[in-house]
């Protein structure tokens, strides 16, 4: 039996809620979906539990975790879902990365939906998760491993969402290289969909770019930036409905 936590986080707060889960549940492998290089072609077996964390984009699972996941075989493995959203909303996440588990033969046993700071509007959702999120999440965990450690057999979960899947196509806010950039590549290699050429990284591909703010966040000489306005104006647009502070939410399965 291993654990494993497995997670698509380009600016770390899925990174940061899928470990902090995980390590309660004991000793894990991690596996970074974020990476270009990874193993596509995973094995599990039935008494593994995996943790896979990753954030909602539009309301939907990052096409490119799941296409790194496309090969995985779960082999009735134990999966528990995390979904981290901007406090916005995480609409049909859940159910998108449900329904891709299933067709690959994982086991869904418990989910938990959890609140990082917004990676493109960063006033949204600031410093989260904070130190109550901290404690409310490893109180999720306990009551996770307690269901894990006391039921043997169990029965794929009900989650939130709805079929057909909210449409996403994007959004149109891609950061770009200012003159501060010294062309030393650090962004080039971060990017986890290669939207920035090795060969001259102060340039995005934006047909590629999924707008994931890594490249902004890894930057040393903080040289890539988005365009100031077109953030307003979404922050604006959220502002009317999303600065309540959300909570965290954990769904658990019930045993067979
Ligand atoms: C392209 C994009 C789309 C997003 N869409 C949503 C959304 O629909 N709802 C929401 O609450 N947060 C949304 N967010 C915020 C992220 O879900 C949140 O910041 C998450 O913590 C990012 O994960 P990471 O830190 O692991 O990269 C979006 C962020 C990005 C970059
Ligand atoms: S990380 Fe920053 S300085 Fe380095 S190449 Fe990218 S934009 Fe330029
Ligand atoms: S170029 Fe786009 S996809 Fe690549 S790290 Fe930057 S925001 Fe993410």
């Amino acid at each position: 039996m291993s654990n494993y936590a497995i997670y698509f986080s380009p600016t770390n707060g899925t990174e940061k809620i899928t470990k902090l889960l995980a390590s309660e549940l004991g000793a894990y492998t991690e596996i970074d979906l974020s990476k270009t290089d990874n193993e596509k072609n995973r094995t599990f077996e039935k008494d593994d539990i995996c943790i896979i964390g990753v954030p909602s984009y539009g309301g939907r699972v990052p096409a490119v975790a799941l296409e790194r996941m496309e090969e995985f075989q779960g082999n009735s493995a134990k999966v528990v879902l995390i979904a981290v959203y901007g406090n916005r909303a995480y609409e049909d996440t859940f159910v998108e990365l449900q329904d891709f588990l299933t067709k690959r033969n994982f086991c869904s046993v418990a989910a938990v939906a959890a609140i990082a700071e917004h990676s493109v509007m960063h006033q949204f959702a600031k410093g989260r998760p904070d130190e109550n999120d901290k404690k409310e999440l490893i109180q999720y965990a306990r009551e996770i491993k307690s269901e894990l450690e006391n039921n043997k057999e169990f029965t794929e979960i009900q989650l939130p969402g709805e079929h057909p899947y909210k449409e996403y196509n994007g959004i149109p806010i891609k950061p770009k290289a200012n003159k501060k950039c010294t062309e030393c590549g650090a962004c080039a290699e971060a990017c986890p969909v290669g939207a920035i050429p090795m060969n001259a990284p102060n340039t995005t591909n934006t047909d590629i770019c999924i707008s994931c703010m890594r490249c902004i966040s890894v930057c040393p000489k903080k040289a890539r930036k988005v365009n100031g306005l077109m953030v307003k104006v979404a922050t604006f647009k959220m502002k009317k409905n999303y600065t309540v502070r959300k909570h965290n939410e954990l769904f658990i399965g019930r045993h067979a």
